[in-house]
């Protein structure tokens, strides 16, 4: 009995999560991609996904089937472990080689991304600790040197299942071409290459690239722009949903990019205004930029003025130093008492230094409920603390005018790593005691990381929990409002509050409602409440 009742608020969790897909499955893209390859490696014939998309095998007789060396071909395989909490498709079966292979894709000029999956495992007769290399494009880019999907995965807190997003510029009547050349051998290791997936799908030209017909984006530190030219490529290292819950591939508006909750990176307190049901105004921007619960959910300080003028709204994001990136930062004012330009200007801090030091988001989209972004490029240099990994830091903190509320707001990041002078992307193995010369076994124990995997470990978990909190939550205000009794009781829906420093207990002066009918918390008994009376239904 006692495990049942704990079963049914996961199952309903569950079922709503697999509804949200279902719904989304069935509306048509904002933007639809000329070229489309999703390529499932080391896989004879068509396969589909858990979102129902087609992957296409790259095993002879397709056309995507790779280009070798002579005498030296790849083999095909199945992983040693199937997880069935990782997706079959593209996950499951790999391409692995010994000497360098190349996948040729025809396709259209102009951007692309360029997605690689990887699933950090063993394959037969290949041990996935010997398993280095470089990924190259079009004999021009280096997208990974050196790379080792099982340090990766290791570092990453355990997860074996990773991919990589690049975007890449297409000139006219060129191929775009992966290649993938295992690190040299050394006398007593072989070192090979493999890939689970593919993925290539076109993008709008001016998505992340510079138009020429648009001012660039500031150079963070300098009082210059910095054009994200077509002769460079892209890593995406970060792309978040302030706020909000994870989105996948599925949800977002015909490009495919995944988008994660900020939970993890967020290193102060903050507030989270949602409003689940909102119809946005695409007045400032495309509406294919980013969906709409990007815009829908966001980080605010609070409304303890006191607390916001002495603190900053910090995020900080892993990155490697020595790199130019490029940082795209959401905006879309939700919160129902700010109606007008200069309520809510506030001060933008990227890498320390000041990005916009005013910084109002119904000023730079024109009014409420319409999303809009702000691009910047930083510098991060390399510290002599350590020459490997470095933080990038996002802060914001209140601005002042006649009318401020002192607080600030941030709905979505998206961090790009642009390469640098010699076309290189790559940076270094995270530090790891897993040595490609230790035994097959496949049990690092990791020691001197092992701090850095903790966190990063508990920061996911986190992050899982409030993914699931949120499901729960929605649950609750879809139960809320189709329940009679709390029919009327809307605002129950716009936000859920969770605090830190703010103890919760705390009152925003300038504003005309009370907090309460804004923001509470939902106890532990209306989430049970919620739940199994809704299992009665
Ligand atoms: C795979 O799907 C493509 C596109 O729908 C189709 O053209 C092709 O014939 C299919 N191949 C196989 C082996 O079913
Ligand atoms: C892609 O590969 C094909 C075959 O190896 C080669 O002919 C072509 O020149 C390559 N294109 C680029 C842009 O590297
Ligand atoms: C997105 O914008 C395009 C062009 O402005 C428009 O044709 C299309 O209907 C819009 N799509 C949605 C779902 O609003
Ligand atoms: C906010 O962050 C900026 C940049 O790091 C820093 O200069 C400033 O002192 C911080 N403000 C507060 C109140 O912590
Ligand atoms: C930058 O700001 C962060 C967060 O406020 C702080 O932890 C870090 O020490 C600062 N770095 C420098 C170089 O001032
Ligand atoms: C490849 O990476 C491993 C692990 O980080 C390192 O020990 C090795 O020296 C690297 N090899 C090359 C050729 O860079
Ligand atoms: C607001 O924050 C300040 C500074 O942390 C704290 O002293 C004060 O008690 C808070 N006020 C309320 C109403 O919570």
């Amino acid at each position: 009995m006692g495990n049942i009742s704990i079963l049914k608020p996961i199952l309903l969790v569950f079922l709503l999560f697999l509804l949200h897909h279902i719904s989304i499955a069935n509306s048509t893209p904002r933007y639809m991609a000329v070229d489309n390859v999703p390529l499932n490696c080391g896989y004879a014939g068509n396969s589909t996904d858990m979102d129902n998309r087609l992957w296409i095998a790259d095993m002879e007789p397709s056309k995507f089937a790779p280009i070798e060396e002579p005498n030296q071909k790849s083999i095909t395989s199945k992983a040693q472990n199937q997880d069935s909490y990782v997706e079959t498709v593209p996950y499951m079966t790999a391409r692995l080689s010994y000497s360098q292979f190349t996948y040729v894709f025809p396709v259209t000029s102009g951007p692309k991304f360029v997605r690689l999956y990887f699933y950090a495992d063993s394959y037969s007769g290949f041990d996935g600790s010997l398993a280095f290399f470089t990924v190259k494009a079009n004999s021009k880019f280096t997208l990974l040197r050196n790379f080792s999907a099982s340090i990766l995965a290791n570092y990453l807190g355990g997860s074996k299942r990773l991919s990589k997003e690049f975007c890449i510029n297409v000139e006219e009547d060129q191929n775009l071409n992966l290649t993938f050349i295992p690190t040299p051998s050394t006398a007593s290791s072989r070192f090979f290459a493999f890939v689970n997936g593919i993925e290539i799908v076109s993008m709008p030209t001016y998505l992340y690239y510079s138009s020429p017909e648009k001012p660039s984006p500031p150079y963070v530190g300098q009082n210059v722009q910095f054009s994200i030219d077509n002769y460079r490529a892209l890593e995406m290292i970060l792309r978040l949903n302030m706020g909000g819950s994870s989105i996948s591939s599925k949800g977002d508006t015909g490009m495919f990019r995944e988008w994660s909750p900020d939970v993890p990176y967020l290193l102060s307190g903050g507030v989270i205004p949602r409003q689940p049901d909102l119809t946005l105004k695409y007045s400032a921007i495309p509406n294919y930029t980013a969906p709409d619960d990007v815009y829908r959910s966001a980080i605010t300080m609070g409304p303890n003025i006191t607390w916001n003028l002495l603190s900053n709204l910090t995020w900080g994001l892993p990155v490697d130093p020595g790199f130019y990136y490029l940082v795209r930062l959401h905006f879309c004012e939700i919160e129902p008492s700010i109606t007008m330009a200069g309520e809510r200007p506030f001060i933008i801090y990227l890498d320390n230094k000041t990005a916009e030091s005013t910084a109002d988001v119904i000023m730079w989209s024109g009014g409420r409920d319409t999303p809009v972004f702000q691009d910047y490029v930083v510098l991060i240099q390399k510290m002599g603390v350590d020459e490997h990994k470095s933080t990038l830091f996002i802060a914001l903190h209140p601005g002042k005018a006649t009318n401020a509320i002192y607080d600030a707001i941030l709905n979505g990041v998206e961090v790009f790593k642009l390469s640098d002078s010699n076309n290189n992307l790559a940076g270094p193995n995270p530090a790891s005691t897993f040595l490609p010369s230790s035994p097959p076994a496949q049990q690092p124990a990791s020691t001197s990381n092992s701090r850095k995997t903790r966190f990063i470990a508990i920061g996911t978990g986190v992050g899982l929990f409030l993914a699931l909190l949120t499901l729960v939550c929605r649950l609750v205000v879809w139960k809320l409002r189709t329940s009679k009794r709390y029919g009327s009781y809307y605002p129950v829906s716009k936000c859920w509050f969770w605090s830190d420093q703010n103890k919760g207990k705390s009152t925003r002066t300038k504003t005309s409602s009370p907090p309460e009918e804004l923001c509470r918390h939902f106890s532990l008994q209306e989430i049970k409440t919620a739940t199994t009376t809704s299992m009665k239904d």
